[in-house]
C-alpha cells in the first residue's frame, strides 16, 4: 500500500505532482510519502498492540540503515517509533531527528570500543551483543565508564541482549540472509547461553534478553516462526538456568510487494505467529522493521537521457538515474517497477533500463515491457524507499542524489544535491599541490 497514486493522469506522491516535483528539484531524485510511513507504522502498531498479553508493551525501532533522511526518522519519531542502529552514525541521527535514547537498539557485528563508549553514554535501550569477543570488549568499555564515572553523572550497566545465530537463514537473495550458520552474524545458541551467563555474572552488564535477525526481504513466515521458536527454547533454558529475561528483539525482515504480487504475508498475520511463539513467555517483544515501513514509501524519479535503439533490435532506455543512485538490482539483482509518470499511448515495447555508469553491471532491468518513451520522459522507480538513498554514492563524480519528503501537498527537500564545488571542498588538495 502507498500513497503514489494518478491524478488526471499524472502520477503524484500524495498531493504533489512528481512533474512539478522533478521541474523544481532535477532529477534523478527520491522523493518519500510521509502518509505511507505513517501507515506502515500504524499498521505495525496496530497489529502489535492487538496481542499486548503476549508481544507486552512492544517496540518498534525502525532499522535506520533502510532509510536514515533525518526528516524520515523525524517523521517515525514523532509517531512513538524507536530506531535499531548500527552506528555511532546512525545513533547520532536517530537522536538528532528526536528518538529518545530509550528506543534506540544498538546492533551490529563491528562495534568499535568507542562506538559501544558512546551507545552507553547516550543511554541505548540495549546493545545487541553479537560474539564473545564483544562481549569481553563492552564489560572493559563499561567497566572503565563507570570507573570514570562521578556521582553526579553516573554511569548505568548497559542492557544487553544476545544475538542468536538460529542457523536458519531466509531473504529474498543470499546476499541479504544473515541467519545461517557460515553467516557472520550472532552466536550459536549453545554460545548464546554461555555467553548470557558470562554478562549476568559481570557487575558492569545487565543481561536483559536476546535478539534474532534471520534475513531480509522474507517472504514466508516459515522460517522466522522457526527461528522465534529456537528463542523461546533458549529463554527456558537460561530461565532453568536461573537468568531473568524479560525481552525478546524479534528483528526486522518481513518482505514487501515488489512486484505488486500479493505472496508476501500481512502484517496481522506476522503479528499473530509472533503472539503464538511468545505467548505465555512474559517477555517484552521489539521489532526492527526497515523496509516494511520504507519500502513502499519512496520512489526514485529519473529522467529519459535517450533511447538507443540498435540495428539488431536490442532498446536501450538510457536513464539519468544510475547503480550509484538505486544499487540493489547491481547488488540483489532486485526488481523494481518503472512507470512512465505521464502515461504514454502505444504498443508495449521491450527495454532495457540502464544508467549511464560505465559499467555493464548499471542494468536495472531487461526486456522490461513499457509503452514507447521519448528522451525527456519522466519516469519512476517504484518501492524504491528503503535501502535506496542510503546505498548511493558519487561514482563516476555524480552528485549524490538529493531527498524530498512529501506530506499531502506540501514537500520539502530533505537533502540537496551537492554542487560540483560542495564535492571539491570535502576534498582539500595536498598542500604540495596547491601551487
Ligand atoms: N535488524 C537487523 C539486525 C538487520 O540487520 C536488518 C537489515 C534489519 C533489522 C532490517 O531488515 P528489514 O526489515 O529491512 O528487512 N540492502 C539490502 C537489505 C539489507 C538488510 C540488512 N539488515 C536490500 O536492499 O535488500
Amino acid at each position: 500500500m502507498h500513497h503514489f497514486d494518478r491524478i488526471d493522469g499524472a502520477l503524484h506522491a500524495e498531493g504533489a505532482p512528481l512533474e512539478a516535483l522533478a521541474d523544481a528539484v532535477g532529477t534523478p531524485a527520491y522523493v518519500y510519502s510521509t502518509a505511507t510511513l505513517t501507515r506502515h507504522y500504524g499498521l505495525l502498531r496496530e497489529a502489535v498492540d492487538a496481542h499486548r498479553s503476549a508481544l507486552g508493551d512492544a517496540l518498534i525501532a525502525f532499522a535506520v540503515k533502510a532509510n536514515s533522511n533525518l526528516s524520515v526518522l523525524a517523521t517515525l519519531a514523532r509517531l512513538g517509533c524507536g530506531a535499531d542502529t548500527v552506528s555511532e552514525g546512525e545513533i547520532r541521527r536517530a537522536l538528532a531527528a528526536g528518538v529518545p535514547g530509550d528506543r534506540i537498539i544498538f546492533s551490529g557485528v563491528g562495534k568499535t570500543d568507542a562506538e559501544l563508549a558512546f551507545a552507553i553514554e547516550a543511554g541505548v535501550r540495549q546493545i545487541n551483543v553479537e560474539s564473545g569477543a564483544e562481549l569481553d570488549r563492552l564489560i572493559e568499555v563499561s567497566s572503565s565508564l563507570r570507573q570514570r564515572g562521578t556521582a553526579s553523572r553516573a554511569i548505568a550497566t548497559p542492557n544487553i541482549a544476545i544475538r542468536v545465530n538460529p542457523k536458519i537463514g531466509a531473504g529474498g537473495h543470499a546476499k541479504i540472509t544473515t541467519g545461517g550458520a557460515t553467516d557472520k552474524f550472532g552466536v550459536p545458541v549453545e554460545e548464546a547461553i554461555d555467553l548470557y551467563a558470562r554478562a549476568s555474572a559481570s557487575p558492569h552488564l545487565t543481561p536483559v534478553g536476546l535478539a534474532c535477525h534471520i534475513g531480509s526481504q522474507i517472504t514466508s513466515l516459515e522460517p522466522m516462526e522457526a527461528a522465534f521458536r529456537t528463542l523461546r527454547e533458549v529463554v527456558l533454558t537460561l530461565r532453568a538456568n536461573g537468568h531473568a529475561v524479560s525481552r525478546l528483539d524479534l528483528g526486522g525482515g518481513l518482505g514487501v510487494p515488489y512486484h505488486g504480487q500479493t505472496d508476501t504475508p500481512s502484517i496481522s498475520d506476522y503479528a499473530a505467529m509472533c503472539a503464538r511463539v511468545l505467548d505465555g513467555l512474559e517477555v517484552e517483544a521489539a521489532f526492527e522493521p526497515g523496509r516494511l515501513l520504507a519500502a513502499n514509501a519512496g520512489v526514485l524519479l529519473s529522467r529519459v537521457i535517450q533511447v538507443n535503439q540498435r540495428a539488431d533490435g536490442r532498446r536501450f532506455l538510457v536513464l539519468d538515474a544510475g547503480m550509484n543512485d538505486l544499487m540493489r538490482p547491481a547488488l540483489y539483482d532486485a526488481f523494481h517497477d518503472l512507470v512512465p509518470v505521464r502515461p504514454r499511448e502505444g504498443e508495449l515495447l521491450a527495454y532495457d533500463l540502464v544508467g549511464p555508469i560505465c559499467e555493464s553491471t548499471d542494468i536495472f532491468a531487461r526486456d522490461r515491457m513499457l509503452p514507447p518513451l521519448q528522451a525527456g520522459d519522466l519516469v519512476a522507480f517504484m518501492s524504491a524507499g528503503a535501502y535506496g538513498a542510503v546505498l548511493a554514492s558519487e561514482y563516476n563524480s555524480r552528485p549524490l542524489v538529493p531527498e524530498v519528503l512529501v506530506d499531502g501537498d506540501r514537500w520539502a527537500v530533505v537533502r540537496s544535491r551537492p554542487s560540483y564545488e560542495d564535492m571539491w571542498a570535502r576534498e582539500p588538495k595536498a598542500d604540495w599541490l596547491s601551487r
